[in-house]
């Protein structure tokens, strides 16, 4: 096993050493030290919206089944029969009816886990089985919470709760809910999963990259702006495919936050018009002013947010309702999870236009991310070579303004994101974060 002093050496105020993407003990004890310890989103309450319905997902290394049991509640469960160990819950999403039943030997647990029955129970009479006693039932894991339909698990006891953890991150959620109505956003229209050949880490430090854009995605910049050339028009679907070309001034004026536990958000200026700007927009602020009066709505849709960090579970995306959930799933391998998500009672074309921007931009058919995905592999790739050892987090470094909840940057184009990220990694294997780095809680 890896000592604390030799993860101590892969630290440096304005970069890490490549092993952190690289070396499968540092990804054990990643799934030891951050998925064993931190708040990981599980799943959103609309995916389990009645008693029995489960949906499965992993946290780090484990696999585990978000069910709503028979009191309502949502448990989380590890994907375990106590008999033989098999994986009891088939991969996916269902309804699981009034309980569980295992595939090997049919024991059955109740949808909170606990034991119900096993077949021919006279076979364990005079042995020391007793159906009361937990190891005998599902495990729940340690600590369920939900924020705003969105649900969280911890694998660990006590530390700080799922609020005090979410920090600033929890308003960019907030954000994604007041944009309906009634408050409140479901999961529809199913899911995109994109299997990325790079270490899970690096898909964090690119949500808050603003100096790729125009070099990563040059190719799509180049295809929307001559499609809108050729036909002078410039619909969404273009729109935001050309977003990626502003020009390094527009990113340097972006604001870049950094909350503890590695989170963040990356945020423009206010923009009152965004509510008119278009029919969809002008459909969604007209809904919105009936529920929260004009001023209110003007406020909630004028956030101009893009990519929000939780780190450990991915990003939400509050403008455009989605999130995309990143699951570690070796050390150059990583999961992601596109959840798109409907604003309750808002317009149907608000939806519809969420739905574009992830077939545009984040689905695996899209012309945006596979730019990105290729260049993480790239990353995984060239730092399995012998050219060189670290990593570099320098531009703008030292320049950080430390907040009481984080930091924020000086610089949109800064790095402070990844070295946000890495103080709060460093903190989390149990190494204290530099003088030069934001403190963690
Ligand atoms: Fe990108």
């Amino acid at each position: 096993m890896i000592e604390v002093n030799e993860v101590r050496q892969l630290m440096r105020p304005d970069g890490v050493h490549k092993r952190v993407y690289t070396d499968p003990e540092i990804f054990n004890l990643e799934m030891e030290r951050i998925y064993g310890q931190a708040w990981i989103y599980v799943g959103h309450e609309s995916q389990v919206p009645n008693i029995g319905d489960y949906h499965t997902t992993t946290i780090g290394d484990q696999k585990v089944v978000m069910v709503r049991a028979n009191d309502k509640r949502i448990a989380v469960l590890y994907n375990r029969c106590p008999h033989r160990g098999a994986n009891l819950v088939a991969d996916d999403s269902g309804c699981a009816g009034k309980f569980f039943r295992c595939p090997y030997h049919a024991w059955t647990f109740r949808l909170d886990g606990s034991f119900l029955s096993a077949p021919l129970r006279a076979g364990f009479e005079n042995t020391t089985f007793d159906p009361s006693n937990p190891q005998f039932s599902m495990i729940p894991v340690a600590q369920v919470d939900s924020y705003r339909g969105f649900v969280f698990a911890k694998q660990a006891t006590g530390g700080p709760n799922l609020v005090e953890f979410l920090g600033g991150a929890a308003s960019s959620i907030d954000n994604m809910c007041d944009r309906s109505p009634a408050g409140k956003v479901e999961v529809a229209g199913g899911v995109f999963r994109v299997m990325q050949f790079s270490n899970w880490k690096m898909f964090y430090e690119n949500l808050h990259d603003t100096m790729h854009g125009p070099v990563t995605h040059e190719s799509s910049v180049i295809a929307a702006r001559k499609q809108h050339e050729q036909s002078g028009e410039m619909p969404f679907e273009l729109l935001i495919q050309d977003g990626n070309g502003e020009p390094y001034t527009f990113w340097e004026k972006l604001e870049l936050r950094a909350f503890h536990h590695g989170h963040g958000y990356m945020e423009g200026i206010f923009d009152p018009a965004a509510a008119t700007r278009d029919p969809v927009s002008r459909a969604h602020f007209a809904c919105l002013s009936e529920a929260y009066g004009e001023q209110r709505a003007r406020e909630i849709l004028g956030m101009n947010r893009h990519n929000t960090i939780i780190y450990g579970s991915g990003s939400p995306h509050n403008v455009f309702q989605q999130f995309r959930v990143i699951r570690p799933v070796s050390v150059d391998r990583t999961m992601v999870e596109i959840q798109v998500f409907r604003c309750v009672d808002a317009p149907e074309e608000v939806f519809e236009r969420a739905l574009t921007y992830a077939n545009v931009v984040n689905s695996p058919s899209s012309n945006v991310m596979p730019d990105d995905v290729e260049v993480y592999r790239r990353c995984q790739v060239g730092n399995g070579t012998r050219g060189g050892d670290w990593i570099s987090h320098h531009r703008y470094a030292g320049t950080d303004v430390v907040l009481p909840d984080g930091a924020v940057s000086i610089n949109g184009t800064s790095e402070l994101p990844m070295r946000n990220q890495f103080a709060a990694w460093f903190n989390y294997m149990g190494v204290s974060p530099s003088a030069e780095q934001p403190k963690q809680q």
